[in-house]
């Protein structure tokens, strides 16, 4: 894992684009695993700078969303096609077509699963996926106790996180119990992870799942069996890390060669 601990959210935005760029550029037809939730937020805003600066080109890019709500509209405001619509697609000027959402709504949920599992295979794999984290230790809607070997499926959401993601509905009420989600079997798979997190909220879920055991009840640890993790937090959300001066002597020490270009803007 390399573990990246910076000073600010907005750092965190800045250097977990630069990852993006950085393949796009050199892959402009790379597959992206698409994140929702308020943490890749300032990695979209980035990315789409760069866009319309004419710097970064999206146009070609396939992509797949980690995970859908169950139980709400296509066109409501918080399902997840709507979110990557407008804080993604939109912005980065992909091609709509090349970009794919889990069916919330399939009259049957466990084929068009099975169909989405066959749709990533089929473009290559994911190249990068990117991530935020649950304060519960979840990645897309893998709860506690999901299975590391499991693939795109329905899931109940954790009360924890539909309280967490109540600020988004006008009630907790209206918050779904259910979601699809790609399976922490499906995450693994994706030939680079891009974990962000930002905040004090999410210290305790970092530090168990960089530091903790290897552990279903902490899902996002099944990463520290990721050949190529890169976790970008900023220092509030680093705080609660045993060994965190250690991972930022690594990151000033790490050979120039091994860089990702910072953003040229
Ligand atoms: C959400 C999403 C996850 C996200 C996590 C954290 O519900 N399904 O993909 O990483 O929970 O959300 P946030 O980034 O808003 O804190």
């Amino acid at each position: 894992m390399e573990i990246i601990i910076l000073p600010t959210s907005a750092e965190v935005g800045r250097t977990a684009a630069a990852h993006i760029a950085s393949l796009v550029s050199r892959d402009p037809s790379a597959v992206l695993g698409l994140a929702t939730g308020s943490s890749p937020l300032g990695i979209y805003a980035e990315l789409a700078r760069g866009v319309e600066l004419g710097l970064i080109d999206f146009g070609q890019a396939r992509a797949f969303a980690l995970d859908e709500y169950v139980g709400i509209p296509l066109d409501h405001e918080q399902s997840y096609a709507t979110v990557i619509r407008t804080e993604v697609v939109e912005p980065l000027r992909m091609n709509a077509s090349l970009v794919q959402v889990p069916d919330g709504r399939a009259a049957d949920i466990e084929a068009a699963c099975d169909r989405y599992e066959a749709d990533i295979v089929e473009a290559g794999g994911i190249d990068l996926q990117i991530l935020g984290i649950g304060s519960n230790g979840h990645i897309g809607f893998n709860e506690p106790t999901s299975s590391f070997a499991s693939r795109t499926r329905i899931k109940t959401l954790a009360p924890q996180t539909r309280d967490d993601n109540a600020r988004f509905f006008a009630s907790l009420d209206e918050v779904p119990s259910h979601c699809v989600t790609q399976g922490l079997g499906t995450i693994m798979a994706a030939r680079h992870v891009l974990l962000v997190a930002q905040g004090a909220k999410k210290a305790d879920a970092v530090a168990a799942a960089i530091e903790g055991p290897v552990s279903s009840l902490v899902p996002a640890s099944i990463l520290q069996h990721h050949p190529h993790a890169t976790i970008v937090i900023d220092e509030e959300a680093a705080s609660a890390l045993t060994l965190a001066d250690y991972y930022r002597y690594v990151y000033e020490h790490k050979p120039h060669w091994q860089r990702v270009p910072p953003l040229p803007y």
